[in-house]
């Protein structure tokens, strides 16, 4: 296939592409992947250390970035941020909704029953996971339905399909987030375009800062836990950051032109196998 071919397929040359949760693992690698496809990539997170890092290493590489500090929970400062990236670029084409995580404090454990945990703390993880894709998905959604094209990738997890032990809290935003992406996709295309696309990437297991002590010990060596995960991934290994670059410069892209509620799992296989 010539470059001309591949780069028509999945070209973002021109488009604005604005990343929540951009200065993370995961979301910083689909950043830097859009980036270097042409986009002007538009870095959005509550951490300015992590997101100005991300900003170094795209612009590193000669291609185009902004970060802007921003609380996907805080609609002014969303709407703020909105209209910075309007000034700046004169329009939004795509939406990756990234920010996410899970709290120690809403996690089960053998010190603390689910019984016992606050409501304040399954609140957050909560919001965190699922507000904190549906307010970002009302205001840059916003400007991508008057454009009457574009396409929105919100992150969910292969535990919004079936819980893992521990993280119900976790699990039930990111259920919500696949729940929510199949209804938005249909809105938009009754109320305001066809050509607009809502879908939802769902990763397996990659290990990152935040898990990394879950999965391996200091020595380097599995946990039980990382063995009990690897016994269940077919292809018996974590994901690298990496390869969730082409399931998102996929949808992005003109590629994906007749896709949308759709949910991708990215996960060598966990949620195929029935362990039998
Ligand atoms: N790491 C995995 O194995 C895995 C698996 C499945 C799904 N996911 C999901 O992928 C996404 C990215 O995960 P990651 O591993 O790169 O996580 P990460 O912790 O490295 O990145 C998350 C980023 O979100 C930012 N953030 C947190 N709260 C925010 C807020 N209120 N407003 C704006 N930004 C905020 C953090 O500062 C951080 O930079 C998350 O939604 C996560 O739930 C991760």
């Amino acid at each position: 296939m010539s470059d001309t071919i591949l780069e028509k397929m999945f070209s973002l040359q021109g488009k604005t592409v604005v990343l929540t949760g951009a200065g993370g693992i995961l979301v910083g690698e689909m950043a830097m992947a859009a980036a270097l496809c042409g986009a002007n990539t538009v870095l959005l997170d509550i951490s300015k250390n992590s997101g100005r890092k991300v900003v170094k290493a795209i612009k590193d590489k000669n291609a185009e970035t902004i970060f802007l500090q921003c609380d996907v929970l805080n609609p002014k400062n969303l709407q703020d941020c909105c209209q910075k990236i309007l000034d700046k670029y004169g329009r939004i084409d795509c939406l990756v909704n990234g920010a996410g995580g899970n709290r120690i404090e809403a996690t089960t454990s053998e010190t603390l029953s689910f019984f016992d945990i606050s409501i304040k703390d399954l609140k957050q993880v909560l919001d965190l996971n699922f507000i904190g894709t549906m307010l970002p998905c009302q205001v840059f959604g916003k400007e991508i339905a008057k454009q009457k094209q574009g396409s929105i990738v919100n992150i969910s997890s292969i535990s919004g399909f079936r819980p893992l032990t521990c993280a119900s809290a976790y699990a039930a935003g990111k259920a919500a987030i696949i729940n929510f992406t199949k209804w938005l996709a249909v809105y938009i295309c009754h109320n305001y375009s066809p050509q607009i696309r809502v879908n939802t990437i769902a990763p397996g297991f990659f290990v990152t800062e935040q898990n990394r002590f879950l999965l391996y010990d200091n020595l380097g060596q599995l946990t039980q836990r990382g063995q009990t995960i690897l016994d269940k991934v077919p292809q018996k290994r974590f994901g690298m950051a990496s390869e969730l670059t082409g399931a998102l410069v996929w949808l992005l892209s003109e590629s994906s032109s007749f896709c949308t509620g759709a949910v991708i799992t990215v996960d060598g296989g966990f949620n195929a196998f029935s362990g039998v």
